[in-house]
């Protein structure tokens, strides 16, 4: 038993990067896995690369900055297996502004909404199945920007995914007593192909030189910590963010 077998998931942002490496990883536990993204042919590359390996899974193509594409992805899921114990929320991401004089309202508005929205709208969604199953476990990707401050990223993503962590927090405790959980992951810069694509040679030099193992992470690594907060013997743990960040920061 790991936890997540027969567990039914929705990954966000499963079609690259963490959200991938997060749904292939549940799935290698043994929990079904509902695939979410916004581009569909690569929801679908992760559905298959799960069923190739064994495994069960849906391609759920979703925007899931918008409510009621999001309603319609959890009564798909709710449909096909019936119940919904782990929500993954990690649809987000950063842009870049030297200064907060450099961010419209717009971007402003826009920033908020792909990482903080999209993660209220996705719990909001599936918690009326973890209340009435009596058992759920989300987990949401924040980011070490929001523990603290982004290097490249503008004010709009620390403040983003620092909305997340409260979000998580107040969150675990309104469900506290439910069996439900509610937790964060923080990774530091992590190697996807959009933060390697994202780097000049100076800053992936800038950012090795800011890491104390000499290295970024692999999207392997946080979905590991992910899958041990989305499991169940992780009941215990609530309110939490787990820092995957190779020491960069600890507090
Ligand atoms: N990569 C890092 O270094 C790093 C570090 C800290 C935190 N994070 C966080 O981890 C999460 C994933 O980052 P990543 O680098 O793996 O991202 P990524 O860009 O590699 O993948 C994001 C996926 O989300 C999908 N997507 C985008 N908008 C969507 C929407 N509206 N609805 C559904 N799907 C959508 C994209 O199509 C893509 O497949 C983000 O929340 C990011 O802020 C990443």
């Amino acid at each position: 038993m790991t936890g997540l077998e027969g567990r039914v998931a929705i990954a966000t942002a499963a079609g690259s990067g963490i959200g991938r490496a997060t749904a292939l990883c549940l799935a290698r536990g043994g929990a079904a896995v509902a695939c979410v993204d916004i581009k569909p042919e690569a929801a679908e590359t992760t559905r298959r690369d799960i069923a190739e390996a064994g495994g069960k899974a849906l391609a759920l193509p979703c925007d899931v900055q918008e409510g009621p594409q999001v309603a319609a992805m959890v009564e798909r899921v709710l449909q096909a297996w019936g119940r919904i114990d782990i929500l993954v929320n990690g649809v987000g991401g950063g842009q870049r502004a030297a200064s907060i004089l450099d961010i419209s309202e717009e971007a402003w508005e826009r920033m908020l909404r792909f990482n903080l929205t999209t993660t209220f709208l996705c719990c909001k969604a599936v918690l009326p199945a973890m209340l009435r199953q009596g058992y759920g476990r989300i987990v949401n990707i924040a980011s070490i920007a929001g523990r603290s401050m982004s290097t490249f990223q503008g004010a709009h993503y620390t403040a983003a995914k620092a909305g997340v962590l409260g979000l998580t927090r107040h969150l675990a405790r309104d469900v506290a007593g439910r069996g439900i959980t509610v937790n964060a992951v923080a990774p530091g810069p992590i190697e996807t192909e959009r933060v390697l694509s994202s780097f000049t040679p100076e800053e992936r030099e800038r950012v090795l030189g800011k890491s104390p193992m000499g290295r970024l992470g692999t999207p392997e690594e946080v979905a590991a910590a992910v899958a041990f907060l989305a499991s169940a013997e992780a009941a215990f743990v609530s309110g939490a963010t787990l820092d995957v960040n190779g020491t960069m920061l600890m507090m």
